[in-house]
């Protein structure tokens, strides 16, 4: 499913595809129907806003921008809480972290897959329908605010955070935010995007200075965040912890006042951080309009903007524009309206049903030498299921990521496992794992005439202590003495964990000798990798299958179980590159070590585009998956069409003997200097039955075929660039010219 396109647009590009109702349509320059229907009631919107506002007084107003720390008007509350003017018939409006569930402090709530699994599934659609099913949760529990939608790019492969992040691509993770954040606000939940910007890595978390280049920022950093900004018009954006070339992000006008709210026309609020604001007045006039109180300093606070407005440092103009600005996304999103009162049931097993068709659909299988996958039940007698605790549980994200569980409302990593380090079972305990979910049974399940064996580290008080050599050698045995051996390997992260040192499966330690010891035992060896980053796979060549499921949320077992087994066909593909060493990151340097204030000095060689223009061969490059079945592309034709666009259209055909998905990308390699030489501008998805084929169309507009002109501040539309089509960004299957 594609955004719709204004009717002008898809008239023109009804010429050449008279057939699809529905044309893919690369992001930028045109909006979507929905925001040109959406205007007229916006203006209505700003009228009532601005009617309000003046009818607040000084302290009603400034009540409006400044959250207060630790109080709620729900159970247990959430992050924030901005209490409302009854007199005005303005409600309290409570905020909750939502980048993979509802992040209650008090309430039970479900764990969808991790953002990143989102963005591997390449499908819009999913990415809406993950937005609305995070959103039905927040409301049920009296969230008016979300406060998901991270979308920092991949440019630090071992970045602590990147599983609440949509992968390395801007178009790929802005069209994704998009969506997510029109899910969101479908159901009266104001939309956050985050963390603006510059925010790709946990060192120097609490304020380094991110030197990132004007042309590089607005290429790949900054573009997400326009996509989304400009095509689904979030409420909200939360401006990040670090300095952006020597300013904090929450004090910067440059990417606040000039590009968020001047050239992309963001009618929204931008929102500090927790902790991320440094200043009043500077911070103000430079675009902030609401700070979060953490508890400590803090700036926006009554008395000292009070003072500002005083000593003429901040308008009362300005105020009124910060209040205005809440006002109005409460009311343009429904929260004025129909506020989120609480209280109301959860239909928790829908929502498990959506998170395992979600965590299905983004799986990426990775290799599958000789068909080793799908798992025939019928054929195996003996399956040995070894390590990442799969006896148990999958693997979240940590930190504000985290969510509480429905079954036993506890937050990950305390529900009914006893671990050690877990007394507390705040968000911030490591571990995190999920605990309703396991592999072992949900395989059990699909093979019940099949002996299903355990073994690895069940010691609970310390899940991942490395694996001694005598559970090693006892794994090795049981693997030798079963049909095929499902290895389970986890790689934990979460906010304020850091970043990691390497991408090598470091905690425990020695999986890698895990999986080398169990591979030479059984040649039938199958590895599943639960990880919110990329992994190095040293033993890649020695084993026989392995899939990517990242951080699957709380059915990931099922999921996991049915790619194994083929009641699903695998269909992800890659949102980040997997290299074959540390060394061969961008990031990497000379040792590895972290810079605190990181300069971008790959500029737009930033995630494929870097190991593209270094011929540098990844282990899996971006945009890469296999399938149970597989795909052929035929007759590509690139036209011209009206407005600048260009639809690129060709055949894509199942070859095989099972249903499918695929994911046909188009790169455009821009004849410019400095470009890379390929860049994702569309993609589609879709779903074949065998012998099927399908003419897709991807339709890119000018936007896509610009890079931006320094010496101008502006976008220069460049002619000739070379068409590329392909099952991944290296898979290139058809070739042309635009
Ligand atoms: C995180 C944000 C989060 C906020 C509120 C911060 O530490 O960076 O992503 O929304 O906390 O919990």
């Amino acid at each position: 499913m594609q955004k719709k396109l204004w009717p002008a647009v898809a008239i023109a590009a009804a010429v050449s595809a008279a057939a699809h109702a529905e044309i893919p349509t690369s992001a930028l320059d045109f909006a979507p129907l929905s925001t040109v229907l959406n205007a007229f009631a916006s203006a209505a919107a700003h009228r009532r806003a601005e009617s309000l506002v003046e009818k607040m007084t000084l302290d009603e107003k400034l009540q409006f921008i400044h959250s207060q720390y630790a109080m709620s008007s729900v159970p247990g509350g959430g992050a924030g809480y901005i209490q409302g003017v009854p007199r005005l018939g303005i409600p309290d409006l409570n905020m909750a972290d939502s980048s993979t569930g509802s992040g209650s402090t008090s309430q039970p709530s479900t764990t969808f897959p991790a953002t990143i699994a989102v963005a591997a599934s390449w499908d819009r659609q999913l990415a809406s329908n993950y937005g609305k099913q995070v959103a039905i949760q927040l409301r049920a529990q009296g969230f008016g605010m979300g406060l998901g939608g991270g979308t920092n790019l991949a440019r630090e492969p071992r970045g602590g955070r990147l599983f609440e992040y949509l992968g390395e691509d801007p178009i790929l993770a802005g069209e994704m935010l998009a969506e997510r954040t029109d899910g969101t606000q479908s159901q009266k939940v104001i939309a956050t995007i985050k963390h603006y910007m510059g925010n790709e890595q946990e060192h120097g978390r609490g304020g380094g200075n991110s030197q990132i280049d004007e042309r590089t920022m607005r290429e790949l950093y900054l573009l997400p965040f326009e996509i989304a900004a400009r095509t689904a018009q979030p409420g909200n954006v939360m401006c990040s912890y670090n300095r952006v070339n020597g300013t904090y992000a929450c004090e910067n006008s440059h990417i606040l006042n000039d590009v968020l709210k001047n050239e992309w026309h963001f009618e929204g609020q931008v929102q500090s951080d927790w902790g991320a604001a440094h200043s009043t007045a500077p911070a103000i006039n430079a675009g902030l309009d609401e700070e979060e109180d953490v508890g400590s300093t803090v700036y926006l606070t009554p008395a000292l903007v009070k003072q500002a407005i005083a000593n003429g440092s901040v308008s009362t103009a300005r105020l009124n524009d910060m209040v205005e600005r809440k006002l109005y996304v409460m009311i343009r999103d429904g929260v004025m309206d129909d506020p989120a009162k609480g209280g109301k049931s959860i239909n928790f097993a829908a929502a498990n049903a959506f998170t395992q068709s979600t965590a299905e659909q983004s799986m990426v299988l990775l290799k599958n030498a000789s068909n080793q996958l799908p798992l025939a039940a019928g054929a195996l007698s003996r399956i040995a299921v070894i390590g990442g605790h799969a006896d148990a549980a999958v693997l979240t994200g940590g930190g504000s990521g985290n969510t509480r569980d429905p079954v036993t409302g506890a937050f990950s990593g305390c529900g009914g496992l006893t671990f050690g380090t877990s007394s507390g079972c705040s968000w911030w305990t490591n571990p995190w794992l999920k605990v309703e979910t396991p592999i072992v049974s949900a395989i059990q399940a699909l093979a019940p005439q099949a002996k299903v064996t355990f073994a690895g580290n069940s010691d609970q008080t310390s899940p991942f202590r490395a694996y001694t050599q005598q559970e090693i050698s006892q794994a090795a045995t049981l693997a030798a003495n079963s049909d095929v051996a499902v290895v389970v390997v986890a790689q934990p992260a979460g906010e304020d964990f850091g970043d990691l040192q390497s991408l090598s499966l470091a905690n425990p330690t020695n999986q890698d000798a895990l999986i080398e010891a169990v591979a030479a035992a059984n040649p039938h060896t199958v590895v599943v990798v639960e990880s919110g980053n990329p992994v190095l796979m040293p033993w890649k060549d020695k084993v026989s299958a392995i899939v990517e499921a990242w951080y699957p949320g709380e059915a990931g077992g099922k999921a996991i179980a049915n790619v194994l087994f083929g009641k699903v066909n695998p269909s992800g593909k890659l949102p980040v590159t997997f290299p074959a060493r540390d060394q061969d990151t961008p990031t990497w340097g000379t040792d590895g070590s972290f810079q605190t204030d990181p300069v971008y000095a790959e500029g737009l060689d930033m995630g494929y585009r870097w190991y593209d223009a270094k011929n540098i061969t990844p282990m899996f490059e971006f945009g890469y998956g296999l399938s149970y079945t597989h795909f052929g592309y035929s007759d590509l034709s690139v036209k011209r069409l009206p407005g600048g666009l260009t639809d690129v259209s060709f055949d894509v055909r199942n070859d095989g003997r099972v249903a499918g998905a695929e994911v046909p990308q188009v790169y455009l390699g821009v004849p410019y200097q400095g470009e890379p030489p390929r860049r994702l501008v569309g993609w589609d998805k879709v779903a074949l039955n065998p012998g099927q084929s399908r003419h897709v169309h991807v339709v890119v507009t000018p936007r896509m075929q610009s890079v931006w002109d320094t010496t101008h501040s502006r976008w220069q539309y460049v002619p000739g660039s070379s068409v590329y089509v392909g099952a991944s960004s290296r898979d290139i299957r058809l070739q042309g010219r635009s």
